[in-house]
């Protein structure tokens, strides 16, 4: 693997598990020194373990996402950033009757609230260096239904929508911000799913669920400069749509 992210900083959030670790990984495979952010200290401190075999830099970050100021706080602590994932999100399914306000509320602050602020904190620098890559985790759930997805999609429907602002926005100056979205995929998240989730990973077009590297390969891609005129996209790691008849 060529280290074409070497000299650069990414932040990654919540990679203490799932896609996110998997992400931090593969960015650290390609020579980046990685700030991985979560709240788990044990789980943590075996992914820098596990980066740090790596030979490149790394350190952990903490932070509750749902609280905007220990957002800014990170974003504080992060520093310099040259790539930013912004990854960690929460996925309570439950349908619209179901849904009560605390759910409603703390799906928009993790998964919207907390990647604009970081935008927000952390973009600045990158234009003032000339260089940056930002990469929103998404979901098929925001562009296809799904019983009891209606909060969870419409959050990822609004974080590829800044997607592609942001992507104009910061264009100009060599910034390229785009999202990947993500289909079904095995992780700490997904693993209470049971059967039900072994069925979604069935009705995609390659039939099963995704491993958490398979998205991270499409992030680090994205997040490299072998992606360096792709700008504003979402890239749709979602096993493909089944043929219906
Ligand atoms: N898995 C899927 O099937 C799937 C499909 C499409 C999209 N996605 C998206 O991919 C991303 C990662 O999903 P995943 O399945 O890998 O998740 P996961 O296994 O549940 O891991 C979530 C990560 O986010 C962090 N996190 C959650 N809430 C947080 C908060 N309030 N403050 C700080 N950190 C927080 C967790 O940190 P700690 O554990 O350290 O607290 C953990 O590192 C999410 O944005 C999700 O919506 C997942």
């Amino acid at each position: 693997m060529s280290k074409d992210l070497a000299r650069q900083t990414a932040l990654v959030t919540g990679a203490t598990a799932g896609i996110g670790r998997a992400t931090a990984l593969a960015l650290a495979g390609r020579g980046a020194d990685v700030i991985v952010h979560g709240r788990d200290r044990e789980r943590a401190a075996r992914v820098v373990q596990q980066i740090e075999a790596l030979g490149v830099r790394v350190r952990f970050e903490p932070a509750d996402l749902s609280d905007p100021t220990e957002v800014t706080a990170l974003a504080e602590r992060a520093g310099d950033v040259d790539v930013l994932v912004n990854n960690a999100g929460i996925f309570r399914f439950a349908r619209t009757s179901d849904t009560d306000l605390a759910t409603f509320d703390v799906h928009i602050a993790v998964n919207v609230r907390a990647p604009y602020l970081l935008v927000q904190a952390l973009a600045p620098g990158m234009v003032e260096r000339g260089r940056g890559a930002i990469v929103n985790i998404s979901s098929g759930a925001a562009t296809t239904p799904g019983a009891g997805s209606g909060v969870y999609g419409a959050t990822k429907a609004a974080l590829e929508s800044l997607t592609r602002v942001w992507a104009a926005e910061f264009g100009p100056s060599g910034v390229r911000v785009n999202a990947v979205a993500a289909g079904p995929t095995r992780t700490e998240g997904t693993s209470g799913f049971g059967e039900a989730f072994e069925s979604v990973g069935r009705s995609v077009a390659l039939q099963r669920l995704a491993d958490p590297e398979e998205i991270a390969a499409a992030v680090a891609f994205m997040a490299s400069p072998q992606a360096s005129y792709v700008n504003g996209t979402v890239l749709s790691a979602v096993g493909g749509l089944p043929a219906h008849g």
